[in-house]
């Protein structure tokens, strides 16, 4: 494998690009918003030059990671080459099925199709294709170049082969792959996102402030953050669309989002990534601190 086309350049797709593109790979980096391309470009030069100061790569490896990545506005244009695509565009059902719909149509008939949803059936998705044995899902975690974890998660149909490629590249990419079933929220967020929501519905119910309940959890717990902040770093629309795909897929009262995250979404406070959500990052230098203590 030579050629990995990602798709979207947000919180996740520029960490992918980065971590691939790293690794030596040639990276074609695509999304519908010229603007989310610059900015996940200008995070992949940041987080690089974080890493050139604390003497992790040098400069020439700085210079070498960026020469691997090329940008596309145009998918068809970005995956044509492609020996594997990682999805890694905003979470919701409808687009990621229109996408491997098309994927299915203009990729090479050898080309793996990955997906980084957090929550979204693997088998689902992989029924829109027509090579459902090539889909499989390639969970990072946020922030990408760190986090040794990838969560390979196998649909009903993902072959044997596909897996074992998969999981040999993720170690090409020093990662630690870890193979799960395909069920709702597979394992990461089966276990995280009701913890992250008990924290809400403890802060919805006056039991204790942000700041009490982070610190329960980060002194009491040794979590190296508290939930709250983690919802913020991870996006609370993200949260909400996880949990709600949990609700629905195991019809089980125990996911229901807590309303006060509800509310937060349809307030448009999303964390980190709108300057505001259970913490206030409004100085975009507050939220870049806040960012790079996950980045040491
Ligand atoms: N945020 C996290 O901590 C986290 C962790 C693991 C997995 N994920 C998953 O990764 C995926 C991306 O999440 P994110 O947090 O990076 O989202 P994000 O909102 O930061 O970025 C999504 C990007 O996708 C782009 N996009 C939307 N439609 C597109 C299309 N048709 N083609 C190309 N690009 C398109 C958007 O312009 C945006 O730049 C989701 O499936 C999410 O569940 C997120």
């Amino acid at each position: 494998m030579k050629n990995i086309a990602v798709i979207g350049a947000g919180t996740m797709g520029n960490g992918i690009a980065h971590t691939f593109a790293q690794s030596g790979f040639n990276v074609q980096l695509i999304d519908i918003s010229e603007a989310s391309l610059q900015r996940g470009m200008n995070t992949i030069e940041k987080n690089l030059d974080r890493m050139v100061a604390k003497e992790k790569i040098s400069d020439a490896d700085k210079t070498a990671t960026l020469g691997n990545i090329t940008t596309f506005t145009d998918t068809i244009e970005g995956v044509k080459n492609a020996d594997l695509v990682v999805e890694a565009a905003t979470e919701n059902i409808d687009l990621k099925l229109k996408i491997f719909k098309q994927l299915s149509e203009v990729c090479n008939e050898k080309t793996i199709l990955a997906t980084n949803t957090s929550s979204i059936s693997i088998t689902q998705i992989a029924a829109v294709t027509s090579r459902p044995d090539k889909v499989i899902g390639m969970h990072f975690m946020n922030p990408v170049p760190i986090m040794k974890l990838v969560e390979i998660i196998r649909g009903y149909n993902t072959s044997d082969e596909v897996t074992s490629t998969i999981m040999e590249l993720s170690k090409t990419l020093g990662k630690v792959p870890t193979e799960v079933n395909d069920y709702p929220g597979f394992v990461a967020n089966r276990i995280l996102m009701p913890m992250i929501n008990e924290s809400i519905e403890t802060l919805y119910n006056g039991v204790a402030g942000v700041e009490e309940i982070d610190t329960v959890m980060k002194l009491g717990m040794a979590h190296p953050m508290g939930p709250l902040q983690l919802a913020d770093f991870i996006g609370l629309d993200v949260c909400l669309s996880i949990l709600n795909v949990m609700y629905d897929g195991f019809k089980n009262p125990k996911y229901a989002p807590c309303p006060l995250l509800v509310n937060m979404v349809m307030a448009g406070k999303l964390g980190i990534k709108s300057g505001e959500g259970f913490y206030d990052y409004a100085e975009s230098r507050k939220a870049e601190t806040v960012a790079s203590q996950f980045l040491k």
